[in-house]
This record gives C-alpha cells, sequence and structure tokens, in this order.
C-alpha cells in the first residue's frame, strides 16, 4: 500500500475517540503511519492508503458526523481498502450477540455493501452515567444498558494487528 492509514471517528464522550487512539498505536506499532482524526478534522483523503471509520452508537444510529463523512466521501472510500468500526454496547458477552447480529445502522447498510469494506467491527463501548443528561439516563435506564467501560482492548488489539497484516501486503 501507498501512504498512510487514516483512522477517523466520530465520537460524543471520548469512547470511541480512545478506540480510534489504540488502533492507531497498533498501526505505528507495526510500522505502519496513521492519522487518528475526529471526522470533522479529516481535510484531504488523498495521502491516504486505506481508511478506517469508527462510530459510537446512539439509539441504533450513528453518529451524524460519521454518516455525512460516509456519504460525503464515498467515492474516496470506494477506491481504497477500508474498514468500519461501531462501538456501542456496554454488558458482558459477545457485542455482536449483545446487538441481536446488528454491525451497522440500516440507513448505512447500502452504502457500505457498495463500499464493500474488508470488516465490519462492533466493539463495547463506555457508559459513564455521571457525564449524561437526564434524556440520556432515561434511555439508558428503559434499555437496562449497564454503566461502566467494557471496552475490549484486547478484541480492538487484535482487529488492528490483522488490519495491520492486510495494510502491510
Ligand atoms: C442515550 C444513549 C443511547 C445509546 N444507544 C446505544 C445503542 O443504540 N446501541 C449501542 O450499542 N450503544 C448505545 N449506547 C452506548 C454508547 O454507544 C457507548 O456508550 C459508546 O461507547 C459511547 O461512545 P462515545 O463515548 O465515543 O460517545 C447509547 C448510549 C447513550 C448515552
Amino acid at each position: 500500500m501507498n501512504g498512510k492509514v487514516l483512522v477517523a471517528y466520530a465520537s460524543k464522550y471520548g469512547a470511541t475517540a480512545e478506540i480510534a487512539e489504540k488502533i492507531g498505536e497498533v498501526l505505528r506499532q507495526a510500522g505502519l503511519q496513521a492519522d487518528v482524526l475526529s471526522v470533522e478534522r479529516v481535510g484531504d483523503l488523498a495521502p491516504y492508503g486505506a481508511i478506517v471509520l469508527g462510530s459510537a452508537v446512539y439509539m441504533g444510529q450513528w453518529r451524524k458526523e460519521a454518516v455525512a463523512f460516509l456519504e460525503t466521501n464515498e467515492p474516496a472510500l470506494a477506491a481504497r481498502p477500508v474498514w468500519l468500526f461501531s462501538s456501542g454496547p456496554t454488558g458482558e458477552g459477545d457485542p455482536v450477540k449483545l446487538l441481536q447480529g446488528w454491525r451497522l445502522p440500516t440507513a448505512q447498510q447500502p452504502l457500505a455493501e457498495r463500499l464493500k469494506p474488508r470488516d465490519i467491527a462492533v466493539f463495547h463501548g463506555r457508559l459513564d452515567a455521571k457525564k449524561l443528561s437526564l434524556a440520556e439516563k432515561l434511555v439508558i435506564k428503559g434499555v437496562k444498558a449497564p454503566s461502566g467501560d467494557f471496552r475490549d482492548w484486547e478484541a480492538i488489539t487484535a482487529w488492528a494487528t490483522g488490519i495491520a497484516a492486510e495494510v502491510a501486503k
């Protein structure tokens, strides 16, 4: 691959940003160049040979800035290897099972099918009840999502290691 890897993320409370930073760290340890940026700070995609894009999940949706990034940059994304991830569920167990097979919002599935991402991962997230608005607290209570940091750094590292191996090919 020519160029750097972009790890772009959309995060409200920082959990997804830290997952993106971890992915960037693993890529750099594997000898690749990687930029980790909030989607709103990404400019020209030309320097990037591969792109990893992740968003926090709220009420079954990606953050709107992640959706905008995906839609605006479809041609550039389609021309490069792409990996997608969602950061969401809290609680024990396989995150995809916790979400009953959900990986991406329904609205983004047609675009994802066109992009043919190398993989779509779902990672456990973090909920800090103290930081949430009253409305958010009510939602969390309603769906009985446990508070706490459930991010699985081993799973994130393993996924990023796989990306590094493919990109280096
Ligand atoms: C109001 C609210 C709604 C949420 N809805 C979902 C959801 O539908 N699916 C899910 O997996 N996680 C959901 N979550 C959990 C967040 O996605 C999770 O905490 C994530 O790691 C937060 O990332 P961030 O800190 O980058 O914003 C929700 C959290 C809040 C506060």
